[in-house]
C-alpha cells in the first residue's frame, strides 16, 4: 500500500431536484456570477430557464458556445475577459465536462495578470482562482469531483490536462434527470471515458484488494447501467448509478493506496482530439484494447488475469495468457456493442499524421515513465493498430 495525502474539498449534492439548493450554495460566494454553458442543450432541456428563475437575486454575466474539447481561443480568453470586466465573484458552469473544464481555466485566468496560457502550460503556478459551482448535465469526465480541466489550443495541436488544487469545484449539483436527454453517442462515449479512467488506475504495479474491488465494481456498474441507459434513456436508477460511477473517476478515490500508472491511454487520446477534434470517449475506446494488446507480456499478465476473471467472469482455470486475450477481446466487444466506432478511420483519422502525433505524444506526455513504458515507436504501433 502506497502512502498518500488525500483531500477532495468538493461538496456533492446528488439527486432529483437538487438544483433547488443552488441559490443557497452560491450566496456565500458572491452576487456576480459568470454563467457558462455550451451550444444550447441546457436551453432545450429547460435548465437555462430554471437557473435564471432561481437566480433572480444575482447579477448574471453569460459565456455561451463553449465547444466539446473546449478551446483556449476564444472560450477561455473570452471568459477571463468577462470576469475581469464585470468583477465576477463566482463561476457557475451548467453543462458537460467541456463547459466545466473551460470554467476551471477561466477561474484561474481571472485571477492572473498575464496570458492564461502561462497557467495552463504550467509555466506559472496560479496563486488564486475564482470559486466554481457546477450543474452537471452529462455523466463522463469526473471533472465535477476533480481539480483538472482539459484545454485545447488549435494552432499548436495542444490538448493539455491542467490540474491545480485551487480548481476543485466548491460544489457540484448532480441531478441524473438532466442526463436523460444525452444522446446515445455521448452516453456511450461517457461510459468509455469513465471506464478508461478506472482502467488507467487499475493497470498498475502495486494495488490492494480494496482498490481493485472498488474499481472492478465500478467497471461492472458502468457496463450494466450504460446498457440500461441506452435501452431506456429515462431510467433514473441507471442514469444515477452511471453518474456516480463517472463522478468518482479522476479524483483518485478509486485507487487510493495504489501506485501511479502514467495514464497512457489519455496521453495518447488527447493528441487524437487535439489534431482531429474527435469525441474523447470514442478515442479512448478505440485506443484501449490496442494498448492492452501492445503491453501484454509476462510481467503485465497477472493484472490482465485479475481483470478478466473479476470483471468479465472468465473461467479462472484457463491458461493465463488465454484469460488475458479473452479479457482484451471482451473489452473491445463491449465498446463495439454500445455502438462506439472502433477504428480511427471511422472517426476520420487516417495514417497521414500518425508519425507526427506519435512524436508529439512521446515528447509531451512522458509515457516512458508509465507502468508499461511506451516509446515513440510503441505509440506509433498502437496508433497503427487502431486504424
Ligand atoms: O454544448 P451543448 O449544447 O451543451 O451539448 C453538449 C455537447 O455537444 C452535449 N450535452 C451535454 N449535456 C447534454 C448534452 N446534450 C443533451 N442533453 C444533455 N443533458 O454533449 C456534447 C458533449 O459535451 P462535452 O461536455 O464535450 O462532453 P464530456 O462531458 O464528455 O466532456 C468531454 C471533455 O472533457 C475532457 C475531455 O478531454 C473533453 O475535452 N476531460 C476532462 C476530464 C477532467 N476534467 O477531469 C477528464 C477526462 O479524461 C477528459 O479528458
Ligand atoms: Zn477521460
Amino acid at each position: 500500500m502506497q502512502s498518500f495525502d488525500y483531500c477532495t474539498p468538493t461538496r456533492l449534492i446528488f439527486g432529483k431536484d437538487s438544483i433547488e439548493k443552488l441559490p443557497q450554495v452560491l450566496k456565500p460566494l458572491g452576487k456576480k456570477v459568470l454563467l457558462t454553458y455550451g451550444g444550447g442543450s441546457i436551453k432545450k432541456i429547460g435548465l437555462y430557464d430554471k437557473v435564471k428563475a432561481l437566480l433572480t437575486d444575482f447579477a448574471l454575466v453569460e459565456l455561451s458556445g463553449i465547444q466539446p474539447n473546449p478551446k483556449y481561443d476564444p472560450s477561455v480568453l473570452d471568459g477571463v475577459r468577462l470576469c475581469k470586466e464585470h468583477d465576477v465573484d463566482v463561476i457557475l458552469s451548467v453543462g458537460g465536462g467541456s463547459v466545466l473544464d473551460c470554467s476551471k481555466a477561466i477561474a484561474a485566468g481571472a485571477k492572473y495578470d498575464g496570458d492564461p496560457w502561462d497557467l495552463i502550460s504550467y509555466k506559472v503556478k496560479a496563486k488564486a482562482a475564482l470559486p466554481i459551482v457546477d450543474v452537471l448535465t452529462l455523466a463522463a469526465t469526473g471533472s465535477e469531483f476533480d481539480c483538472g480541466g482539459v484545454i485545447s489550443r488549435t494552432e499548436t495541436n495542444d490538448k493539455i490536462g491542467y490540474m491545480d488544487r485551487l480548481l476543485f469545484p466548491v460544489c457540484s449539483i448532480l441531478d441524473p434527470t438532466y442526463t436523460f436527454t444525452v444522446s446515445k453517442k455521448q452516453t456511450a462515449a461517457g461510459c468509455a471515458d469513465a471506464m478508461n479512467h478506472i482502467m488507467e488506475q487499475y493497470f498498475c504495479a502495486d494495488s490492494s484488494l480494496l482498490a481493485d474491488g472498488f474499481m472492478e465494481a465500478g467497471l461492472k456498474s458502468l457496463m450494466v447501467n450504460t446498457r440500461k441507459c441506452l435501452d431506456n434513456p429515462e431510467d433514473y436508477t441507471a442514469r444515477a448509478e452511471m453518474m456516480l460511477a463517472c463522478t468518482y473517476g479522476c479524483n483518485g478515490i478509486y485507487s487510493l493506496g495504489s501506485s501511479d500508472t502514467g495514464w497512457p491511454c489519455h496521453g495518447i487520446e488527447h493528441a487524437l482530439s487535439a489534431y482531429y477534434d474527435i469525441t474523447h470517449g470514442e478515442g479512448l475506446a478505440i485506443i484501449t484494447p490496442r494498448w492492452m494488446r501492445h503491453i501484454l507480456n509476462e510481467r503485465t499478465l497477472p493484472r490482465f488475469v485479475k481483470y478478466g476473471v473479476n470483471v468479465f467472469e472468465i473461467d479462472p482455470s484457463l491458461p493465463e495468457m488465454e484469460i488475458a486475450e479473452q479479457a482484451i477481446d471482451e473489452t473491445y466487444r463491449f465498446f463495439a456493442s454500445i455502438s462506439i466506432p472502433m477504428h480511427l478511420r471511422d472517426v476520420g483519422i487516417d495514417e497521414s499524421r500518425i508519425g507526427e502525433m506519435a512524436h508529439h505524444i512521446a515528447v509531451n506526455e512522458g509515457l516512458e515513465q508509465a507502468w508499461a513504458p511506451l516509446t515513440e515507436q510503441d505509440i506509433t504501433e498502437i496508433l497503427l493498430a487502431s486504424l
